[in-house]
């Protein structure tokens, strides 16, 4: 009888990620061994701390320190990169490819900071990458993008890329808590990155935003060309207006084309959504993707985004993926289309805005503010005043018409020099989808 094949795994980093993938390899070991008709062996994995208590249990040669060392054997043939960063990530990840072998990663920093070099790594030396994990936790959003909706282009591709970030939002929604402290909470269940200020600044959601323009686009934007903010200066006064005016807030990633001009724009931003549209109830570590594609019109993908759990899930779908690939031969179709865009500059793009700015609580003052935005040709369409925590003051939550980012970058930077403004203004996008 023959004997089936062997496919023998290597993890680097054996942390929130790789430890869910270890284990559920472990559980779910016969039916994937059934389908893929090979055994599946878990032959090594490297950590920092040898002495740090692990959810999984290995053999203490089978454990090492030096993750080069797993991505260089030569009989390992998937080396799966769950160590973050791109120091030694980047490191790991060229040295298997370089060898041939097939590498699988949930590294978006990485692969928004080198992808074109990772990509080009692999096709030199016909090593393999596969990524699933590195957008959107558990939901295939990569294979949705290159396999099943390849026929399209993207006019709008917009969505809730961080978990993190999506449960800090949604319990200061529901239980009126301060950022820090749910913050705190992601970190204990394994949703936040180790530097944490990537979730909450944006830049984990810039850097998915960057992977999926490439796939959707085959165009490389880096954040240094997007509008990249994040959630930390939000308040509850900010949840409330968008609640009381039909908007849940919520951090968005927009990738838009232009399909007559054929160009594009990247950016990330926290939006007041409404609440009519699927994403803005989109809650908790879920993420939320909605794409909408020139012939299947719109399609929306949701599913947790952070945590073990999920992303292991996506790991081993890659590991299965690229076994199946060994076994049997084949490679997947070029990972983007062959296209490069222009983008737009993001001074240009046009919006509706909501202001939050603590003013002095004297005669004049709307006027004065009216007099801002007036000179920038930035159109007032609402404004509420409202109590401030600041002594003799009074919050103005204003909305805006439609204007471009030039013209009301120009305006908060005018009222945040006026005397009459305390402090720095706070502009959120109004996301009109
Ligand atoms: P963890 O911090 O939990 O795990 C990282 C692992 O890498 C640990 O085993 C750690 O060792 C090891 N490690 C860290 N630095 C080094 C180093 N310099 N040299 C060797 N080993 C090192 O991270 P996660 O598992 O959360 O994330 C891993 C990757 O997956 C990241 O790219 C992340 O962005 C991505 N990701 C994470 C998700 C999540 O929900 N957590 C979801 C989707 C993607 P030790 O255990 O000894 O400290
Ligand atoms: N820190 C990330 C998040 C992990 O919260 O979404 C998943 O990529």
């Amino acid at each position: 009888m023959k004997t089936a094949p062997t496919i023998s795994i290597g993890i680097c980093g054996l942390g929130t990620v790789g430890q869910g993938v270890w284990k559920h390899i472990e559980r779910a070991r016969p039916e994937l061994e059934a389908r893929l008709g090979a055994q599946l062996v878990l032959a090594r994995a490297s950590v920092q701390n040898l002495k740090k208590k692990r959810d999984v249990t290995l053999k203490p040669e089978q454990l090492t320190t030096d993750p080069l060392s797993i991505a260089t054997d030569p009989s390992i043939q998937i080396v799966c990169e769950l160590i973050g960063g791109t120091t030694i990530a980047r490191q790991v990840t060229l040295a298997a490819l370089k060898l041939g072998k097939t590498v699988i990663s949930a590294n978006k920093a990485l692969l928004c900071a080198h992808g074109p070099e990772v990509f080009s790594t692999a096709r030199k030396h016909g090593g393999r990458f596969f990524f699933e994990a590195s957008v959107a936790g558990g939901i295939p959003i990569i294979k949705a993008l290159r396999e099943g909706l390849v026929a399209n282009r993207f006019r709008r591709i917009y969505g809730i890329l961080n978990g993190t970030c999506n449960y800090i939002l949604t319990r200061m929604e529901r239980e009126g808590l301060a950022y820090p402290v749910i913050l705190k909470e992601a970190k204990e269940l394994g949703y936040a990155e180790a530097d944490e200020s990537l979730d909450v600044e944006g830049w984990d959601t810039a850097h998915k935003a960057s992977v999926l323009a490439y796939l959707a686009h085959g165009t490389w934007v880096s954040t240094r060309q997007m509008v990249v903010e994040g959630i930390t200066q939000l308040t509850q006064p900010d949840l409330t207006f968008a609640r009381e005016n039909g908007y849940a807030i919520k951090l968005l990633a927009v990738i838009e084309r232009d399909l007559e001009r054929d160009v594009l724009s990247v950016g990330v931003y926290p939006a007041l959504l409404p609440i009519t549209k699927a994403i803005a109830n989109v809650n908790e570590v879920y993420n939320g993707i909605s794409v909408s594609g020139d012939i299947v019109g719109e399609t929306t993908y949701i599913g947790r985004g952070a945590g073990q759990d999920p992303t292991a899930s996506a790991v081993i779908g890659d590991i299965i993926d690229a076994a199946s690939q060994l076994v049997r031969g084949g490679t997947y179709l070029p990972t983007a289309p062959a296209t490069k865009l222009a983008l737009t500059p993001p001074a240009a793009l046009r919006s509706r805005h909501y202001l939050r700015l603590d003013v002095k609580d004297q005669p004049g003052v709307l006027a004065k503010i009216a007099n801002c935005t007036a000179k920038a040709g930035v159109s007032i369409a609402s404004l509420v005043q409202r109590p401030s925590e600041k002594p003799e003051a009074a919050s103005l939550l204003l909305t805006t018409h439609e204007c471009s980012e030039a013209q009301i970058r120009l305006t908060v930077a005018r009222l945040a020099r006026h005397s009459c403004v305390l402090g720095k203004p706070l502009l959120l996008r109004i996301a009109d989808f």
